[in-house]
């Protein structure tokens, strides 16, 4: 039974009192990616399984213990989204949006599955913001990348998130690279998980984001990638630190990072959030995709992005007081008493909602005291009582529920321009109390 009223684990309802935090979130988002030429695109939820595992990589932890695959009744192997980069990278090749002029630049918000273990901003399912930017190779696009993380921390006013930023180099460097972690890693093969034996044979840069205690002790004294970086590799990732530096943009150097997915090359980095007592929260991460539009079909374009949890970004929110904007509520209740007065109520609420204001009347049958302490309880800002008299007189009396000022407003075609002016002078007024109140402090 409790099955019933019990939602699956790792799952989270966003109730009536935090939506507008979220509206605000994704629209904040989506803006301000809009300012850097970013387009939204919807893709769906799930995709064939062989995308995933050609894209995120086989010996990750994603494809190989996270993923929610299911067969449907056609017998296909699907998988819900474990994230948005490959289903984006498809859907751009599909529908032949990368033959249009390059850069090509999209941004998304979507929900997305891991199976992995519930805690504290860890879900499975949970929601992404992210972008991806096709065509673009000069270190300029990282940069540029980089610098939209910024400018939503800033715009969101969150404090305190550092990008800490590092290059895995190309296929070329990793080659050498994969040579030195396997030496490396050879000597502790009767420590390592099981999973990381396997890693160490064909993918040994995984084992260094592996989530067993041991693997991750062991992996701290592992070779660090930036010793291996071609030439090529080494001047790029100096250029996206000269453009980043110029701009007055902060990263730190963190040469530890390698990202849990197989498709990056070069440029990787992820925005972390340190709270007061030093726990890490990792609230986005992204980097360069150089061979994954090609291994999925496409042109041989590289590829550059980044994705942030939005679960995790709310609650960096939260927590630090940020400010969100004030919640809409009801702006004119009109209570009614009888058949006929209730008639016309349902007549001007809706015409007040033509007009754009937040109306409501009576649904419940109550008595005009219930209306009035449910217009209260929804912190309706305005109330008008309607009876046989208002009706006989053609006007009504509107209230305000702050200031408890009156003004009679006519029940005709003028009605909305009567109740907009009051809203509008009280507003004013307000905006002048607030305005004497800031020059009195000075
Ligand atoms: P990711 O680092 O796997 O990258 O995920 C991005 C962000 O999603 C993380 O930094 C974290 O904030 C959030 N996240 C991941 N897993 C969970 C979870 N189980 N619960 C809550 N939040 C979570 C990607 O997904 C890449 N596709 C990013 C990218 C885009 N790279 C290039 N373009």
């Amino acid at each position: 039974m409790a099955l019933l009223t019990t939602a699956p684990r790792g799952t989270k309802d966003i109730l009536p009192r935090d939506s507008a935090k979220w509206q605000y979130i994704e629209r904040t988002l989506l803006t301000t990616a809009a300012l850097f030429g970013y387009k939204e695109m919807r893709v769906p939820t799930f995709e064939h399984t062989e995308l995933f595992n050609r894209s995120v990589g086989e010996t990750t932890d994603v494809v190989n213990k996270e993923m929610y695959t299911f067969q449907d009744k056609g017998g296909r192997s699907i998988t819900l989204r474990p994230e948005g980069t490959a289903g984006m990278a498809r859907a751009a090749i599909e529908n032949g949006l990368l033959g249009d002029a390059l850069p090509v630049k999209l941004s998304y918000v979507l929900s997305c599955f891991r199976y992995e273990k519930p805690q504290s901003g860890r879900f499975r399912e949970f929601h992404q913001f992210g972008v991806e930017m096709y065509g673009a190779t000069s270190p300029a696009a990282d940069a540029e990348v980089i610098a939209l993380v910024h400018e939503i921390y800033d715009t969101l006013g969150v404090e305190g998130i550092q990008v800490e930023l590092n290059s895995i180099g190309c296929p070329t460097c990793r080659k050498r690279y994969h040579e030195a972690l396997k030496a490396y890693f050879a000597q502790y093969t009767d420590q390592l998980c099981p999973t990381c034996l396997e890693r160490l044979e064909k993918n040994p840069m995984r084992i260094l984001d592996c989530k067993s205690p041991v693997c991750s002790a062991i992996a701290e004294g592992a070779p660090k990638v930036l010793d291996y970086l071609c030439e090529d590799c080494a001047d790029h990732f100096e250029q996206v630190k000269a453009l980043l530096t110029q701009a007055g943009i902060s990263y730190v150097v963190n040469p530890t990072i390698v990202r849990g997915l197989d498709y990056y090359t070069r440029t990787v980095f992820e925005c972390v959030f340190t709270d007061k007592e030093g726990n890490r929260l990792v609230c986005g991460g992204g980097g360069r995709y150089g061979g994954l539009l090609g291994e999925l079909g496409g042109p041989d374009y590289e590829g550059i992005g980044f994705a942030m949890g939005l679960e995790r970004l709310l609650k960096v929110m939260i927590d630090q007081g940020c400010d969100f904007p004030p919640e809409e509520t009801c702006d004119v209740y009109i209570a009614s008493m009888g058949d006929k007065a209730g008639l016309k109520a349902f007549q001007l609420v809706n015409l007040l909602r033509s007009d754009g204001f937040q109306a409501q009347s009576d649904l419940m049958g109550r008595s005009i005291k219930a209306q009035m302490k449910y217009a209260n309880k929804i912190g309706a800002k305005y109330t008008i009582v309607l009876g046989d008299n208002e009706l006989e007189q053609g006007e009504a009396t509107l209230k305000s529920m702050y200031s408890g000022s009156t003004r009679t407003v006519p029940l005709d075609d003028r009605f909305s321009d009567a109740i907009y002016e009051e809203i509008m002078s009280t507003a004013y007024a307000d905006l002048e109390d607030a305005m004497e109140h800031l020059e009195e402090k000075k």
